[in-house]
């Protein structure tokens, strides 16, 4: 069970629950090809955001296993939109999440992601009680990757053609953190 208090606040970012109002923002990117490019989804036209959205503003809290946390992530200063994030509860038994993210391509390149998803971390660690928390991207996608490195999360797999991926074999990595691994960090 996990039920955040919201607004979570990092120096330069505002975490919260996601809302209808977010429609304009949120579709600013995720109808961009390059955002969708390594995520299981296509770049969306504003019906499938809104879909995507309705599904977002009821998942501020996890209350099952298979539940998602959706938060979205806001720039203090300026209160715009600028990504999304995702922790899954996999694994009640086995205390497991796994995390995501998304940010619009006009905020990359500035720690962002790497600051809001430590706050993922200690979500899954601190509040929900998680064992191991993971993350899996596409070999390819490199800021991914080095957003889990910067994390201080391990890489523990590269998976070779473990799917096809939009079309064509693709490699996967996973990276992953314990309990204790994020405590000594922290
Ligand atoms: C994955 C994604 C969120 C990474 O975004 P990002 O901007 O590279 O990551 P961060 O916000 O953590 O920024 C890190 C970069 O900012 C730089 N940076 C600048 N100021 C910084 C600061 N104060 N703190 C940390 N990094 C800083 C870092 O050096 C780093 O640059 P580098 O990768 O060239 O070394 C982004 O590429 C994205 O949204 N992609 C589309 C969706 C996607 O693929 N999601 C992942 C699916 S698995």
């Amino acid at each position: 069970m996990l039920n955040p208090s919201y607004p979570i606040e990092t120096p330069r970012l505002l975490l919260r629950p996601f809302t209808m109002d977010d429609l304009d923002e949120l579709h600013s990117f995720h109808s961009r090809p390059d955002v969708a490019r390594y995520l299981y989804w296509e770049a969306r036209t504003r019906d499938e955001t809104r879909t995507a959205l309705e599904a977002k503003t009821r998942q501020a809290a996890l209350s099952e296993e298979n539940d998602t946390l959706s938060i979205a992530v806001e720039l203090r200063e300026t209160g715009a939109l600028i990504g999304d994030l995702y922790l899954f509860w996999r694994s009640r038994e086995h205390r497991q999440g796994e995390i995501g993210f998304a940010f619009h391509p006009a905020h990359h390149g500035r720690g962002y992601a790497t600051e809001a998803s430590g706050e993922l971390l200690r979500l899954g660690f601190a509040d929900l009680g998680l064992h191991r928390i993971y993350a899996r991207c596409d070999s390819r996608n490199t800021a991914s990757s080095r957003v889990m490195e910067r994390l201080g999360m391990r890489r523990e797999a590269h998976l070779v053609e473990n799917e096809i991926f939009k079309g064509e074999w693709s490699d996967e990595l996973v990276y992953g953190m314990l309990r204790r691994e994020w405590t000594a960090t922290a």
